[in-house]
């Protein structure tokens, strides 16, 4: 009898999936920051999901560096861009982390508060630069070839109905509530579609789109460019396209990001966001949403939901965990 050749990462040679690993890190951040949900102040939210979440992701196998992260070495104590993460020993990854997004929901107790982290290989990533907001249209994967990105909203809603054999009455579009998207809800709703506005916090309505059932069919707007990078990595490992196009506040950014490199008409895919072929994500939910459930807190324990994917597998996991308060090493208070 001839013995099956190894093929690595394969069921015959099953290598590990960082996924699961970091969903221990997106845990300990949403039950730290779950603690101050709905107590009014977003930096107590920040800190403690950044700090419950830095020692976690140490213990993680790998070699990385942060490329989205929570800002520069002198603005943020931790998890900064071009900190090195993690325990030395595994692959040479790029790290994409929001220790919370949405950090003044989760303070005012509203909704798609969510603990992120995405990996893939070194050197895969886009790097934002100075480029702080991005234009975002996130479809479902069914849909991807059939939207002209640049098209008027009306004929991107007509578009996706068509293809997912919908009615545009039954579309759900998340949508940043900001000012400056006044027109475009106005033009969504004229066309027959629902909104869904998120107070704070596009990644869980982001990566949402690419969930069957999450109830949200589209998400559009202006967001933040990391936000869009750490979506994508999310959507590289289930099912929707994200196009995004640099968005510059004014002129002084727009030199910035030209120096830097941007060719600010190009539409940007969810694989020019993110490259790699082994992309892993972990996410756990802080407060309820379209994505996940909160943090629940029981006399005996904490309850969390969280997803794990990655996308050579295309492995997604849902998983609930109950923590047990005097045994879990994750619970800090
Ligand atoms: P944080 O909670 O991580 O600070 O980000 C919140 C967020 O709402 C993002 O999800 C979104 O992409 C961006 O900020 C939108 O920016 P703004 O609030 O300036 O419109």
């Amino acid at each position: 009898m001839s013995a099956e050749p190894r093929r690595p990462g394969t069921a015959l040679d099953p290598d590990r999936n960082l996924a699961l690993e970091l969903v221990r890190a997106t845990e300990a951040a949403a039950i730290s920051s779950a603690r101050y949900v709905g107590r009014g102040d977003k930096n107590q939210v920040d800190q403690a999901a950044v700090d419950a979440m830095r020692p976690v992701l140490g213990t993680v196998g790998m070699s990385g560096v942060v490329v989205i992260g929570e800002g520069e070495k002198d603005e943020a104590p931790m998890l900064f861009n071009g900190e090195q993460v993690g325990d030395g020993s595994g692959p040479e990854v790029d790290i994409a982390v929001d220790p919370v997004d949405g950090t003044s929901a989760a303070a005012k107790g509203l909704p798609d508060a969510v603990a992120v982290v995405g990996l893939s290989e070194r050197g895969t990533m886009f790097d934002p630069g100075p480029c702080v907001y991005m234009h975002k249209l996130v479809v479902p994967g069914a849909a991807a070839g059939a939207v002209d990105p640049e098209a008027p909203i009306a004929d991107v809603l007509a578009a996706v109905a068509r293809a997912l054999g919908k009615r545009q009455e039954d579309l759900t579009v998340a949508v940043l509530d900001r000012p400056r998207h006044a027109e475009l809800v106005a033009d969504i709703r004229r066309a027959g579609a629902a909104v869904r506005s998120l107070l704070d916090g596009d990644v869980a309505g982001a990566i949402a789109v690419g969930q069957p059932d999450s109830g949200v069919d589209l998400l559009v707007g202006v967001g933040g460019t990391p936000e869009g990078v750490i979506a994508a990595c999310a959507l590289r490992c289930s099912d929707g396209e994200l196009f995004g196009r640099l968005q510059p506040r004014d002129d002084g950014e727009r030199a910035a990001a030209l120096d830097f490199g941007h060719d600010l008409d190009r539409i940007l895919t969810t694989t020019d966001l993110v490259s790699g072929d082994d992309v892993f994500f972990g996410a756990t939910g802080v407060t309820t949403g379209a994505l996940l459930r909160g943090v629940r807190f029981q006399r005996d324990a904490v309850v969390t939901q969280s997803l794990s994917m990655r996308s050579r597998s295309g492995a997604i996991r849902v998983i609930e965990t109950r923590h047990d308060r005097s045994r879990s090493n994750l619970i800090r208070h």
